[in-house]
């Protein structure tokens, strides 16, 4: 990793004002002394995000967020502590020296500014034509007999290529950009000139787009990097959507249409709707279902995998049912096993897509399916016996076939067997048939298995293994009783003496990164005998950890609770060598082969433990 020497982080974070800085991001009211709004980083209706201008610190009681305005720039951007630093030094028009100390004279970088500058006048030129111009008029209509908005067209800049193939060209020239440039940045071709009157072999260059409406395609970070373009008419010639050429800044594959504008709202609801055009995501996004993105029309590639899951581990695709959809979603559905992330589905009746769904049966509708959206295991376990039928063998036998191929790919051992369960009493075969079968399957499919994988947090576990989401909870219970018991701790609401005397010491704290900061406690009370938060800052060296620190300090107790609050902590902390049991039945179900005889006795232990969990 990149480090930056302290004094160049000074020199760029001075000056800023954290209320500036998240108010760009974040609609903030003054309340006293603080400003309050809205938390970015989890969903909620009354504002308990809040930032503090004299401490220079922000705060969530909602979610706990917390630190200073590096803190937040890397929790929003989910970017490193560097990419943060260099984000604010940009604006300052700073330049980072780089590993060696030089400030990077980059090509590379210079010719994606460009690229992406081409792009942007671009899209703002075929956003004035058709605001503006007359040819725009028919584009218009267009847009509003698919009733999008002025707003929307505002919001991500749509526009329209008029039919003559040459006004961009034109346009850029006059703005002193060549046509080499205007192909490097995928939004004009060259044709060999054919053309009567001209000279053979002469070569000419076009408009990529002609007679279409522009969505302009957004990066993470705001900028345009390509263009789409859907014709109007549908007789006229080539494709009904065309996209800008692959460029050094667009990659279809890795991109993803609305993350930009979304991405906010993908963060606060904890998930992503996936949906496949242009059009469907613009449906729902004005229908105020803003936490979308759109592949473009592509099955999801891991690259789009990666990039969404810098904001959310979930997500639900909604599909207008047609057979490519599903057999896409199955080829897919390695990478979001392997990725950890839970994808639900929503399959929408009679040949509506998204956006055509929306509009005869309104939002609401569709929000009511997003919430009974399926787990995708679940999903095409259904779709293999619905299309082969069960009534028959041979049916039997090509669902059976197709179920194996769909759990071998179910990378959790316990989710698993659930899943074999089910199906074993749906097609009606001996678990241990279907076990068998599994087993050789996934030796052969199989690459090493990997360490325990975590499920992500406040991910939903599909129906039927509920086991694993009850001990994910007590887990989780446990660590929020880690942190209230350091909160306590921390504002001197209880003195270390009684956290000893109930025999709690810095190894009880067992979750990140309460673990690291109950450390650092017991070592400063060790040393000095006392607790102040601002040693406690200064000694703990990672952002985050201060960042909770500074929660704590934001936090308001309401005092007649201190003692109780405190005990409900300490038993809770203390119920964990069960937990510690539990997890170890877990990794050890996981450790075996599927038709271990031994697997059952475990399960046993491992539920009633999780009972006695649940009763204490
Ligand atoms: P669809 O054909 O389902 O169209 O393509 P749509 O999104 O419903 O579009 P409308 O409602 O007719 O305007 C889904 C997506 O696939 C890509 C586009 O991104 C489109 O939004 N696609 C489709 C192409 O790239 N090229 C095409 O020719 C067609
Ligand atoms: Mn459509």
């Amino acid at each position: 990793m990149k480090h930056l020497p302290k004094e160049t982080i000074d020199q760029v974070v001075q000056g800023f004002d954290i209320v500036e800085v998240i108010s760009e991001f974040v609609s903030l009211t003054k309340a006293g002394e603080r400003l309050k709004g809205l938390c970015p980083f989890h969903s909620e209706k009354t504002p308990s995000f809040t930032v503090s201008p004299q401490k220079q610190l922000f705060y969530c009681f909602g979610c706990g967020a917390g630190g200073d305005i590096i803190t937040f720039l890397m929790k929003f951007e989910n970017c490193s502590f560097v990419e943060a630093v260099e984000f604010l030094a940009q604006r300052k028009g700073i330049q980072l020296p780089d590993e060696n100390g030089m400030v990077p004279q980059d090509h590379k970088r210079k010719e994606k500014e460009a690229i992406m500058q081409v792009n942007e006048l671009a899209a703002r030129y075929y956003h004035d034509l058709l605001m503006k111009s007359a040819t725009g008029k028919s584009a218009q209509r267009y847009l509003e007999s698919r009733r999008v908005n002025h707003e929307t067209v505002t919001e991500f800049c749509l526009g329209w290529s008029s039919d003559s193939g040459k006004n961009l060209l034109h346009f850029l020239r006059k703005k002193n950009i060549s046509l080499k440039e205007a192909q490097d940045a995928g939004l004009a071709s060259l044709r060999q000139g054919q053309h009567q009157g001209q000279h053979q072999g002469q070569d000419e260059g076009y408009d990529r787009f002609r007679g279409r409406i522009i969505f302009p395609i957004y990066n993470q970070d705001g900028r345009i990097i390509a263009l789409g373009g859907r014709k109007i008419a549908d007789e006229s010639f080539g494709p009904k959507y065309l996209n800008s050429s692959e460029t050094l800044v667009y990659s279809k594959s890795n991109s993803l249409y609305g993350l930009y504008q979304a991405r906010q709202f993908i963060r606060t609801s904890g998930y992503a709707i996936v949906v496949e055009g242009y059009m469907d995501f613009l449906s729902l996004y004005q229908a105020g279902i803003k936490n979308a993105i759109a592949t473009l029309g592509t099955s999801l590639t891991l690259g789009q995998v990666k990039l969404l899951e810098r904001y959310t581990k979930k997500a639900v695709f909604i599909y207008d049912g047609d057979q490519a959809g599903i057999s896409a979603m199955l080829r897919g559905l390695d990478i979001f096993e392997k990725q950890g992330v839970d994808v639900r589905i929503v399959m929408l009746p009679g040949g509506h897509d998204p956006d055509s769904f929306i509009r005869q049966y309104g939002p609401l509708e569709l929000n009511k399916r997003i919430d009974q959206g399926t787990p995708a295991v679940e999903f095409l376990i259904n779709q293999a016996i619905q299309r082969n039928g069960i009534s028959t063998v041979e049916g039997k036998v090509r669902a059976t076939r197709e179920i194996l191929a769909i759990l071998s790919k179910v990378f959790d051992t316990l989710v698993r067997m659930e899943y074999v369960q089910q199906v074993a009493k749906l097609l009606d075969i001996r678990e241990e048939i279907i076990l068998d079968e599994l087993h050789h399957k996934v030796q052969e499919s199989r690459q090493p298995m990997p360490g325990i994988r975590q499920r992500a947090q406040g991910a939903p576990m599909p129906k039927g293994v509920q086991g694993k989401k009850e001990s994910v909870s007590v887990l989780d219970a446990t660590q929020v009783a880690e942190r209230m018991l350091l909160g306590l701790i921390c504002r001197g609401d209880v003195p270390m003496e009684d956290v000893i005397e109930k025999s709690i010491l810095d190894n009880d704290f067992q979750s990140e990164p309460m673990k690291q900061i109950a450390k650092e406690v017991f070592s400063l009370w060790r040393e000095r005998g006392r607790i102040r938060p601002e040693e406690l800052i200064f000694a703990l060296k990672d952002e985050k950890l201060k960042g909770v620190i500074s929660g704590f300090l934001f936090e308001e107790v309401d005092h007649g609770d201190i003692s109780k609050e405190f005990h409900d902590c300490v038993a809770k902390i203390k119920s964990r060598d069960l937990i510690k049991k539990l997890q170890y039945l877990h990794d050890e179900i996981k450790s075996k082969p599927h038709n271990d005889p031994q697997i059952n006795v475990l399960l046993k232990e491992y539920s009633e433990i999780k009972k006695k969990i649940m009763i204490s």
